[in-house]
């Protein structure tokens, strides 16, 4: 069984990279909407509400745990994967944006847009760095190093909950959070939020055609292929029967009205105490 863990129903849009891929396995999903949103919560509470997540996840009988929201990969993913030490398999969906991202850029210009949650970490930033071996810089720029420029957009998540996505309010702020990353001439932008790929079409139409735009959820998707081309051990203990659970820690209406939407497919959401 494949667990997902994310704030809300924002992590379906992972889920749903998944499930086009890879729909003969088990899954099963963990919203938790009690105390949603995680982007503005201290680094603290985003850790002891993951561990509790995963826990919950692990008594369900999950092998291999995705933390789909990226505020909480940013904040908890390294004290979870710490915790259990490979049992079960934790992943987040920071790395494989971060691996995409740096094949991708030609200039090595960097954007990062998330939560406030997500941009303070500084994650991104760190793991663009980690893995900046990645990127091949043409012979011009042999000697520059990647410049990493990030914008916190705090407004996006309530807007597109509020289904206001083609909305000239949604448009402005887009228009906002990315002028200064414009600006900065960024080749290549990661979709640091669950939330934005549903905002991507208008992303790309505000960046231009000089930019690539990189979706986290997409391209944690993509990577998993790969995860279990040199991880068979961890691929062989996941059960294959196409089963699907939905669980939320509160509000199942609205997590199933709006996760639906995300999801692209009918859901209804189990309320769980976690
Ligand atoms: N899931 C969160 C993320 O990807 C967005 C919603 C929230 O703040 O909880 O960062």
């Amino acid at each position: 069984m494949i667990g997902f863990l994310d704030s809300g129903f924002g992590g379906l849009t992972v889920m749903k990279e998944y499930l086009k891929k890879y729909p003969e396995y088990d899954y099963i999903y963990l919203g938790d909407q009690a105390n949603a949103p995680y982007g503005p919560h201290s680094t603290e509470r985003i850790n002891g509400l993951v561990l509790k997540n995963v826990e919950f996840l692990i008594e369900k009988g999950c092998k291999m745990i995705i933390i789909a929201c990226n505020t909480a990969s940013a904040d908890a993913l390294r004290v979870v994967q710490q915790k259990y030490k490979g049992k079960p398999t934790i992943l987040g969906v920071l790395v494989p944006a971060v691996e995409e991202t740096l094949q991708k850029t030609r200039f090595g210009n960097i954007g990062v847009i998330g939560t406030r949650g997500t941009i303070k970490s500084n994650a991104y930033a760190r793991e663009l760095e980690k893995y900046s071996v990645l990127y091949t810089p043409t012979e011009k720029r042999a000697n520059e190093k990647i410049k990493v420029y990030q914008q916190a957009c705090p407004l996006l998540v309530p807007l597109v909950e509020e289904g206001m996505i083609k909305d000239t309010v949604s448009r402005m702020m887009l228009k906002k959070y990315l002028r200064p990353l414009k600006h900065a001439h960024v080749d290549a932008l990661i979709l640091g939020c669950t939330h934005y790929p549903l905002l991507q079409k208008e992303i790309e139409r505000i960046m231009g055609k000089n930019c690539t735009v990189i979706s986290s959820a997409k391209a944690a998707a993509d990577a998993i292929g790969d995860y279990f081309r040199n991880h068979p051990d961890v691929e062989k203990q996941l059960s294959r029967k196409g089963g699907r659970t939905y669980y939320t820690t509160d509000c199942p209406e609205r997590f199933s009205n709006l996760g639906s939407k995300f999801l692209g497919q009918k859901i209804e959401g189990i309320k769980v105490d976690v």
